[in-house]
């Protein structure tokens, strides 16, 4: 029975091995071997009385998505064991999904079970959960078994989400359309009157590429592809290619955007020029609404955003747009052209003008539902109470040796280094830095490239070497912006550096961060590092943090921490 599985362990492997450059290690394929002669059925917790128990299949499917010919997905499939119905939504017709719907104090069991073709696991981003539910990479499940999850939720009320997380096929997994939303209310936040039901609505932002045949496109420039990161040539809205949403006029509704997307970052203005009211962010609400001309969202970011259409005649459409920003060069977008790298399709260049979703009041209702001025009860971490508030713990993102790396480190399943031992119930800040290139120390801008130059390394680039004249190539691969997660916490950002980014850039984007609030993820552009605090609470145990660029957390710019 197992055999087949092994074939396609096999065919992975090799596959991985062609990828080059990443330095694959599987310590657990053995201990998946040698287990699955007496796979046991997953014991459920015998003193686990889930409010909600319901099953996730990873599963692949064919999909309506464009006209003709059917697309190729894997989806969550969910299924209610127990619990109220409105704990699991279903978006039709969509790879996206589900959304699971709990209340903070309640205990949930998902039973995992993985029908793809590979290994899996599920991980449910910004979560406080205890280490063997977080979904750590060394607790891969193979095709055919299962995974049982059983916790409580602790988080606050906020927009948190779940995704695959095997180590090296995040990336791909996550674009097939694995990734559902979970959402989790609180008594405070019942308190308030925000949109519910119908009104409160989910707002999945993903890039794709599709071929001639409606089949997803991934990474078909290969090696380059990675390093930067994927890039799409059009944006999908909850998993499907029309962009908009089907919404009344007289009504106000609460949009929990996530950025779903690989790599691309978004800068979100409605075209119209309205102000976008954003009320809360990752793990929690604000205090106060924030009205921005733009918002900045990076991978794996939510925030909610309020919008009222009650002043609105019947027919209104609304676009919310992607505006510029000048990091094209920075992340595939020069590829864009066509024709500078073999096979290079298109794509939509980082940073450039274009539709997100556009809202279209195609009927009429009305609600009174209210965007309260004020929201949360602020109750962030008091910066003096950390131990090391004067000398962070300091975690390097940059490019070391055509790798991905973290002070210089890159993913190894259960490594830990000195400096990311945590003990459980301290307080902590942590400087996340955009390092850039690793040796970028000498001042002739050459950093990494100096004298094994990339090209050299192992034919990363097929063909015409012109567009590495003047080491542009080089230098943007450096500049790359590292959206970066760490597992296990919600934190508070206490400040962003800027001194090194650039000045166009950073003029370009300053308005669009929210650092008020809860957050999981923090999106460092080019150059800057920001300080977060947090508290390692109720759980020991080895957890996760990287960067949330699908395609780079893939190539090992993923590290443990131990919370002992
Ligand atoms: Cu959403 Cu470790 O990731
Ligand atoms: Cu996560
Ligand atoms: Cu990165």
């Amino acid at each position: 029975m197992k055999e087949p599985f092994r074939i396609n362990r096999r065919k992975f492997l090799a596959k991985a091995g062609a990828g080059a450059a990443v330095t694959m290690v599987w310590p657990f394929f053995s201990s998946c071997d040698s287990q699955s002669s007496t796979t046991a059925k997953p014991e459920l917790g015998k003193d686990f009385q889930p409010d909600i128990d319901l099953e996730l299949k990873a599963v692949q499917r064919d999909l309506s998505i464009l006209s003709g010919p059917k697309t190729k997905v894997w989806v969550y499939e969910g299924k209610l064991i127990k619990g109220n119905k409105e704990a699991l939504q279903i978006l039709e017709g969509s790879y996206v999904g589900p959304v699971i719907k709990v209340s903070k104090g309640q205990k949930v069991r998902i039973r995992f079970q993985n029908d793809l073709p590979e290994e899996s696991i599920v991980h449910w981003h910004g979560m406080h959960v205890p280490e063997r539910y977080d979904g750590h990479p060394q607790d891969v499940i193979d095709s055919g078994e299962t995974y049982i999850y059983e916790y409580e939720v602790m988080n606050r009320a906020g927009t948190y989400w779940f995704h695959p997380h095997p180590h090296g096929r995040t990336g791909p997994q996550v674009y097939n359309g694995l990734a559902g939303l979970l959402l989790v209310t609180d008594e405070e936040e019942q308190q308030l009157n925000l949109p519910q039901g119908e009104f409160d609505l989910p707002v999945v932002i993903q890039d794709r590429t599709f071929d001639d045949n409606n089949q997803l496109v991934y990474l078909e420039n290969g090696q380059m592809g990675r390093m930067t990161g994927f890039l799409g040539n059009r944006i999908l809205i909850n998993g499907r290619p029309e962009q908009r949403l089907n919404l009344k006029a007289g009504c106000k509704y609460r949009l929990r955007l996530l950025n779903g997307s690989n790599s691309r970052i978004y800068k979100l203005a409605w075209e119209d020029g309205s102000p976008v009211t954003v009320f809360g962010m990752d793990g929690s609400l604000l205090s106060a609404p924030k009205e921005l001309s733009y918002l900045m969202l990076g991978p794996a970011k939510r925030a909610d955003v309020w919008l009222d259409l009650t002043n609105k005649p019947e027919g209104t459409e609304l676009t919310m747009k992607n505006t510029s920003f000048p990091l094209e060069l920075m992340s595939g977008g020069m590829m864009g052209n066509g024709g500078m790298m073999e096979g290079a399709k298109s794509v939509l260049p980082q940073g450039s003008e274009y539709p997100v979703f556009t809202v279209l009041a195609n009927a009429s209702g009305s609600n009174d539902y209210t965007l309260p001025r004020q929201l949360a009860q602020p109750d962030y971490i008091d910066p003096s109470t950390a131990g090391n508030l004067n000398a962070p713990r300091q975690f390097t993102f940059a490019m070391g040796h055509m790798e991905w790396t973290i002070n210089g480190r890159t993913w190894e399943t259960t490594e830990v280094a000195d400096e990311e031992i945590v003990k459980l119930g301290s307080t902590e800040v942590w400087e996340l830095i955009n390092g850039g290139g690793m040796m970028d120390n000498d001042d002739d801008g050459g950093g990494m490239m100096d004298g094994h130059g990339m090209m050299g390394n192992g034919g990363m680039m097929r063909g015409d070497d012109g567009m590495m004249s003047g080491g542009g190539m080089m230098g943007n691969m450096m500049q790359m912006p590292h959206p970066i997660h760490i597992h296990q916490v919600q934190f508070n950002i206490l400040e962003r550096n800027v001194t090194d980014v650039d000045p166009q850039l950073w003029d370009a984007v300053k308005d669009g961060f929210v650092d008020e609030g809860w957050h999981d993820t923090v999106l460092l552009m080019p150059g800057m590092s920001a300080k977060v605090i947090m508290q390692f609470k109720d759980f020991k145990g080895l957890f996760v943090y990287h960067c949330h660029n699908l395609e780079h957390e893939d190539m090992g710019m993923m590290r443990n921490f131990k919370i002992v």
